[in-house]
């Protein structure tokens, strides 16, 4: 039978390979990229400012911290303090990198801010749970000190992935901690660790740890739309190299403080994989790490009519629809916030579609 030409043409169209038609340069990528990382910024800013804008002094009872923690606790304080007090290694090592761009830079100065400030609040912890003299814990802040945390990634994009678990990761050894503190936890070794002084400073600092969480989960929800291809190979690289910055430095005791929290329940390979990795993937709508995995090997370049390279058959490893809508609202929640402000009447942030059709 010969065949019809739509029938030739249907046949012909279903064999094409399936490339999404990309309608931005790079250059017009990178230009919404840095657009919308500026109008989440100054969303951030306002919010945090609003709603987060506590002192590590003055906001919590030091008075009252209990005096009588387990070695346990201890120990696990002791980590905390001394993981925090890389602060001016995260600020600096990153801000070299991301001078350049407006968004990320100042974002990220913003965030050493918060950060600062539970390096201080893990100080105070320390010294009122007396437990260490003044003089001691400022010697060991400075053997601290001396040594160094430097970048795991130079890219701005793989530094997004890596602070998107780093930031989850801590949010989760903090609320872990703060079930301690309430008395809540069934381990005997803490059965009397219940301080609501604790409780209220690890809440605190988690809340901080779930904002900068979601930042960093916006960015590379930013990224995986107008670059699936490269930010689906950041990620899988990402995870497969993970480790905290804690263990990247020189701090006395820390993998005995890994295990103290690895048998308090508060972190470990399990809480790792199932609360941090699962949760950062479910949130960015990948089923589970093999089908991100999977995602990868689908992705092909392969150039338009004008020599850009496009990915091909990128959607069928990611919920891109997902993906998608979650930009647009990231866009939509930027242009609230520009009515209210003013900036929309000027200088609107507007979301730009990157393919012609899913
Ligand atoms: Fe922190
Ligand atoms: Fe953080």
């Amino acid at each position: 039978m010969i065949n019809t030409e739509p029938e030739i043409i249907r046949q012909i169209e279903e064999e094409r390979p399936r490339v999404p038609v990309g309608l931005l340069s790079r250059h017009q990528k990178d230009r919404i990229i840095e657009r919308g990382m500026v109008g989440l910024y100054r969303w951030y800013v306002a919010r945090s400012q609003a709603h987060r804008n506590w002192n590590p002094d003055r906001d919590f009872d030091w008075r009252l911290f209990r005096k009588d923690h387990s070695p346990e606790m201890v120990q696990i304080l002791k980590g905390f303090f001394a993981v925090e007090q890389f602060v001016p290694d995260y600020v600096t090592d990153l801000l070299r990198v991301i001078r350049k761009s407006h968004g990320r830079s100042h974002f990220h100065i913003r965030w050493g801010a918060e950060e600062e400030r539970h390096a201080d609040l893990w100080y105070n912890a320390m010294l009122f749970s007396g437990q260490m003299s003044p003089d001691a814990l400022r010697d060991y802040m400075e053997e601290l000190r001396s040594s160094q945390w430097t970048l795991p990634w130079q890219d701005p994009m793989y530094m997004t992935f890596y602070t998107v678990f780093q930031e989850r990761a801590t949010q989760v050894n903090y609320l872990n901690t703060a079930v301690i503190a309430r008395g809540k936890s069934d381990k005997p070794q803490f059965a009397n660790d219940a301080d609501p002084v604790l409780a209220r400073a690890a809440q605190t600092i988690a809340i901080d740890e779930a904002a900068h969480y979601n930042f960093f989960l916006e960015g590379a929800r930013i990224y995986l739309y107008y670059y699936p291809a490269q930010a689906i190979q950041a990620m899988v690289d990402v995870i497969r190299h993970f480790a905290m910055p804690g263990s990247q430095v020189n701090i006395p005791d820390y993998a005995k403080f890994e295990e103290t929290v690895y048998k308090a329940a508060i972190y470990g390979p399990r809480e790792h994989s199932r609360d941090v990795v699962q949760h950062a993937l479910d949130a960015l709508g990948f089923d589970n790490r093999r089908a991100l995995e999977a995602g990868i090997k689908r992705v092909r370049q392969v150039p338009d009519e004008e020599g850009n390279w496009q990915e091909s058959q990128i959607f069928e490893g990611i919920d891109f629809p997902s993906i998608t809508d979650a930009v647009q609202r990231i866009f939509g929640r930027i242009k609230n916030y520009e009515e209210e402000t003013g900036h929309a009447d000027i200088d609107p942030t507007l979301f730009q579609p990157n393919y012609a059709a899913l």
